[in-house]
């Protein structure tokens, strides 16, 4: 069964970008598998601690990320970029240290939001662009850029929106072909 490996480029308890994503995995057609990745714990990239082996949140997280056959971004932009959690983990995962690379050649869907009228527009060209380089196979357009955000969920997270909700839908539904 085809497994997504979902990332949310926000941490806090309330992250509209979180319920984008837990809105996403639900769309997913039937007989694809998602789990979010926690990068929680994971250190700032050192190189110098990369030498002493990987920590164990890094080894955690690449295991998940080399186990699926794509991925889901859910992301908000900081400062008209990738939030620097969201990169510090994709920099740990872009370490080789047996030559794998857990991107190269796998679907990735991206989306964003944001209570302001950007649509995360920026982070997801930025993050198109790191993800292109190591290989991940990003869809192509139309993409999910919720702007205005905090009216388009409901309190249970829910998508209330009926455009952003189709969004969501056409581009699960083009993840779920990518990884059949
Ligand atoms: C932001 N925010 C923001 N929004 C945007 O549209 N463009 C931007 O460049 C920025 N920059 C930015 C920098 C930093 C450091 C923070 C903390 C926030 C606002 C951001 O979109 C908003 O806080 C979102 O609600 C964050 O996403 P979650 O946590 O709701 O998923």
């Amino acid at each position: 069964m085809p497994r997504i490996l979902a990332l949310c480029g926000s941490l806090r308890a309330a992250s509209l970008n979180r319920r984008l994503l837990r809105a996403g995995i639900a769309m997913l057609p039937a007989g694809v598998e998602a789990e979010i990745a926690d990068w929680r714990d994971l250190p700032v990239y050192d190189e110098d601690l990369e030498a002493q082996g990987m920590p164990a949140p890094v080894a955690a997280l690449r295991a998940q990320a080399m186990a699926a056959q794509g991925f889901l971004f859910a992301t908000p932009e900081y400062n008209w970029s990738i939030p620097g959690g969201l990169k510090n983990a994709i920099d740990w995962l872009s370490r080789k240290p047996d030559g794998t690379q857990p991107f190269a050649g796998k679907p990735v869907a991206l989306m964003g939001a944001t209570p302001g009228p950007g649509g995360t527009v920026n982070a997801q060209s930025h993050l198109r662009q790191v993800l292109y380089l190591l290989g991940g196979q990003v869809l192509p357009p139309p993409g999910v850029f919720v702007q205005g955000a905090g009216g388009r969920f409901d309190d249970a997270g829910a998508i209330t929106d009926e455009p952003t909700r189709k969004a969501v839908e056409t581009l699960m539904a083009a993840l779920g072909k990518a990884v059949a």
